[in-house]
């Protein structure tokens, strides 16, 4: 089964299709991010404006060598985290695809969707499975026992580790966006030089917490002690540290037989390193490419969680956790 993936959620337009929810057949990426460059960071305006340009293009590009009805069914990021007005571009164009093509349409809720990243690389993840996602947008622990059944373990209780990784490069005066830019500074940097905090890294759940560390961060770029990149590796450090070692205490406790990892924040070299190092399970970590936003996922978690609906009850709902409730008939 062929499936023709959308995914508009954040900055990109990204369009694929993926066969058996594990074969890339053709995918294409536009992104805004240069454009955002200049304002130091999304503006949603902007971006959504980007993707009415870029949607037809990247969606013919996709389909050469295909016709429509090679294509079985169309999936579409309709749950968050995402920006409203640059949802209903990716949600409009697939229910009009589905209406000409006669095509049933699934909506995808982005959050879960990242997961399927790790079915598209080769091996395949058994189940129970503990997955770490790490986005712009969330940080979370979620316990899969099968495809549809997911349960929330833990989460965090202010910011995103990538919201953190964001925020810790504007403080340190390094370009949008934080996480790569932090970990290229990093690269020059003495990890264990500025003396960061893990909050929360002894409480009893598997829970984070991210606002302190940034507090922590300011502090320490305002002494002006220290280099950019000294400061820079000791932060992506401390972030790694804090999602490795939560992920392995729940990893233990709930038994699983592998960890996944996902979202945008998974192609940090030092997280990925460190996940590997500590885990008695193996771990599964996309391809760099597929770990931030694009539309094989989106594909392959709609062949896996095949569960179509009527175009006109399908809208884009930012919030990751009442999408899930809708898409993924799923309770936290
Ligand atoms: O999953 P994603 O592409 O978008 C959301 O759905 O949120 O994640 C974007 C986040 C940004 O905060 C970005 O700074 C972070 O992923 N990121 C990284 C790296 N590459 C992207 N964080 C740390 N290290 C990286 N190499
Ligand atoms: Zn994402």
């Amino acid at each position: 089964m062929k499936v023709l993936g959308i995914e508009t959620s954040c900055d990109e337009t990204a369009v694929a299709i993926v066969e058996n929810g594990i074969k890339i057949l053709s995918q294409v990426v536009a992104s805004s991010a240069d454009l955002h460059i200049e304002t130091g960071g999304i503006i949603p305006e902007n971006a959504a404006r980007k993707q009415v340009e870029f949607m037809i293009p990247v969606l013919q590009k996709t389909m050469e060598g295909f016709t429509s009805d090679d294509i079985q069914a169309i999936a579409v990021t309709a749950g968050g985290p995402g920006l409203i007005g640059s949802m209903l571009v990716g949600v409009e164009t697939a229910k009009a695809l589905a209406l000409v093509w006669k095509k049933p349409i699934v909506p995808v809720p982005h959050l879960l969707a990242h997961v399927y990243a790790n079915w598209l690389n080769g091996d395949i993840p058994k189940f129970p499975a503990l997955v770490l996602t790490v986005a712009g947008g969330h940080t979370d622990l979620i316990l899969m026992k099968d495809h549809g059944k997911f349960e929330i373990v833990g989460g965090t209780r202010d910011d995103a580790a990538g919201e953190t990784f964001d925020k810790a490069a504007r403080l340190i005066g390094l370009p949008y966006p934080g996480g790569p830019s932090i970990q290229k500074e990093a690269d020059l940097g003495d990890p264990n030089k500025v003396k960061l905090p893990r909050p929360m890294i002894g409480s009893h759940d598997f829970d984070f917490s991210f606002s302190g560390l940034k507090t922590a961060i300011a502090r320490e770029v305002s002494k002006k002690e220290f280099s950019k990149a000294d400061i820079a590796a000791s932060v992506q450090e401390a972030i790694a540290d804090i999602l490795t070692r939560k992920t392995i205490k729940a990893a233990e406790h709930f038994k699983v037989k592998n960890i996944l990892v996902a979202g945008g924040v998974a192609a940090n070299s030092r997280l990925r390193e460190l996940l590997t190092q500590r885990s008695s399970v193996p771990v599964f970590i996309p391809p760099i490419k597929l770990c931030t936003d694009n539309a094989t996922f989106i594909a392959s978690y709609a062949y896996f969680n095949f569960h179509p609906m009527k175009f006109d009850k399908i809208d884009a709902i930012p919030d990751p956790i009442i999408s899930l409730e809708k898409y993924a008939n799923f309770k936290n």
